[in-house]
């Protein structure tokens, strides 16, 4: 589509006084198929020009003409009707050439974007919960890349606080070290669980865990230290091996105790710049002015808080990766606590606090409550991982017995459902997850799409593809020019996509296509007798099957050939 849009921006600009690049900007979709491929705007001009706009629209069509672009006014549009043949071969010969790298481009000139997922909390486990920012997260990265800017990914990690005091305390009344190395991070959660149930009844506890956070944060004391570090590395040990499971990547673990030594300096540089009002011993920020909620920042202990430890990491990411865009892929349940963070960052003078964006997202309830859960309320996000390879493994059983690779097409599939389960929502959008409806092979999933592919991989084998030229006036069917269409449409979906850090347009445009391949599908012969009509139509088919590769990849799905 691009290609074509420069081209008319060239055609158009003689008759205008417009430079070619703002006539590209402004060339649009039209809302219908029918109304063409791609339409011109003609309000703005009429105040210039001193005609109506559909006059304009109507001079202009008049003027233009072309083999490749018939021109037509629709109202106070010009719109232009690409040459159908010629639209196909240059679609579809666009996807054959790039192959993989379809869509992607170097327009982010490797400008730095930040993107902050997962953020998990050290000594707590990976729930089900936590899918959605990992999910929204790993899939925004890729795209980020795609598109030729600098993703780096980082997982603030939740490792500081008086939790760890806590955790110490527990575990040397009644920690067991072999114990937690062989059962993880569960482990540690029924060390807090049972220093929660002992300090209701006896304060001696708070008080030692407020002495071992003291002895670790203040003191560096080796043995507070080397226990805190044997809680992350346990930790992060699960962690990651969910994260390779669902096969996202981080850049960076530099998390909340990262910042602990910069603390000083934010206080400071607060300090300097008259931002501070000190009320009952606590240090504050006034953020009235803003229409917010005033908020603490050092306590009276002197400690400093979860939002010091953002200002300093947000300050230092604008250091170290000089980024272009700062994104937090958290909840929406803290959007205050961001809202007053730019705010801050804003009374301190920083304009790049615009460039700090919260990517909020919203939640995740398992419909029917709890499932195969080990432990409590909690729904490890292993186990639905878990669940989803085998009951994906069960339905194949079931449908195709026969097939090869069972178990790796079972977790290809199951994965590709929760990915698109999660990704095909709004990301600010509640949701209830539903086990039949996330895993069924029909409908608005991700085994659909897979499917469709596979549907593609086997009609290129039937057919026996082979790459070349093809003739596109083969493609003449209402259902081949909508596919031809849509295929043109990937690139600015991706872009769409990065814009509003929304995977769920690339998600939804993928679905859209799959659904025209299948109409496409069941209304054309594909495999005919005559071979030159049948390249055409497969050059199609494979043009459908790359784009649906490439972007399943970027919502973190894997695409097999067959299931
Ligand atoms: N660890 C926090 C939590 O689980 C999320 C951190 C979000 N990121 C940030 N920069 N504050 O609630």
């Amino acid at each position: 589509m691009e290609n074509f849009k420069k081209e008319i921006a060239g055609l158009l600009s003689p008759h205008l006084e417009m430079s070619e690049e703002e006539i590209f900007k402004n060339l649009e979709l039209p809302k219908r198929l029918d109304q063409g491929d791609l339409a011109f705007p003609c309000f703005r001009l009429a105040a210039t020009m001193k005609k109506s706009p559909a006059l304009i629209a109507d001079e202009l069509a008049g003027k233009i003409a072309s083999e490749k672009y018939e021109a037509r006014n629709i109202g106070p549009y010009l719109n232009f009707f690409i040459d159908r043949k010629i639209l196909a071969e240059t679609v579809i010969n666009d996807i054959l050439d790039k192959k993989v790298t379809y869509g992607s481009s170097d327009e982010g000139e490797n400008k730095p974007v930040i993107i902050e997922y997962s953020s998990a909390n050290i000594s707590k486990e990976l729930h089900f919960g936590h899918i959605r920012g990992i999910m929204i997260g790993s899939s925004l990265y890729k795209i980020t890349n795609f598109l030729g800017y600098k993703g780096i990914a980082i997982n603030h990690l939740g490792d500081y606080g008086i939790n760890f005091g806590k955790i110490i305390t527990a575990f040397m009344h009644w920690g067991n070290k072999e114990h937690i190395e062989e059962v993880g991070v569960r482990g540690l959660l029924e060390l807090y669980v049972k220093f929660n149930k002992a300090s209701e009844t006896d304060p001696k506890y708070m008080e030692e865990a407020r002495h071992w956070f003291y002895k670790l944060e203040e003191e560096k004391d080796p043995e507070a230290l080397e226990l805190w570090k044997w809680f992350k590395d346990v930790s992060l040990k699960e962690y990651n091996r969910v994260y390779k499971i669902i096969g996202c990547h981080f850049d960076s673990f530099d998390g909340e105790a990262f910042y602990s030594d910069m603390m000083p300096a934010v206080r400071q540089e607060l300090l300097d710049k008259n931002l501070i009002v000190v009320d009952e011993g606590a240090e504050i920020i006034d953020l009235s002015d803003e229409n917010l909620p005033n908020i603490i920042v050092t306590t009276s202990q002197g400690t400093s808080l979860y939002i010091t430890r953002d200002i300093a990491a947000a300050i230092y990411r604008k250091n170290h990766y000089d980024f272009y865009r700062n994104c937090y892929i958290v909840g929406s349940e803290q959007r205050l606590h961001f809202n007053q963070l730019k705010a801050i960052l804003k009374k301190m003078g920083y304009d790049w606090y615009q460039q700090c964006e919260h990517i909020d997202h919203g939640l995740v309830m398992m419909e029917g409550g709890k499932i195969s859960s080990r432990d409590g309320d909690n729904i490890f996000l292993e186990d639905v991982i878990n669940t989803a390879i085998e009951r994906t493994r069960n339905i194949i059983e079931e449908k195709n017995p026969g097939l090869e690779n069972k178990d790796e097409i079972a977790r290809q599939v199951g994965l590709g459902a929760l990915a698109y389960r999660e990704l095909s929502n709004n990301r600010v959008k509640d949701y209830s997850f539903n086990w039949d409806e996330a895993i069924s092979f029909e409908g608005e999933t991700g085994p659909y799409l897979q499917y469709t592919n596979v549907r593609c991989h086997s009609l290129l084998e039937k057919g026996a593809y082979e790459e070349g030229a093809f003739d596109g006036s083969y493609l003449r069917e209402e259902s081949s020019k909508e596919l031809v269409w849509e295929l043109g449409l990937f690139p600015s979906s991706i872009r769409a996509a990065f814009e509003k850090m929304e995977p769920a347009l690339l998600s939804r445009y993928l679905m859209g296509l799959a659904k025209l391949f299948n109409k496409f599908y069941s209304q054309v012969t594909i495999l005919t007798e005559d071979k030159e009509e049948r390249a055409a139509k497969l050059a199609l088919v494979r043009a459908v099957s790359l784009t649906l590769e490439t972007g399943m990849g970027l919502i973190n799905m894997e695409a097999p050939k067959k299931m």
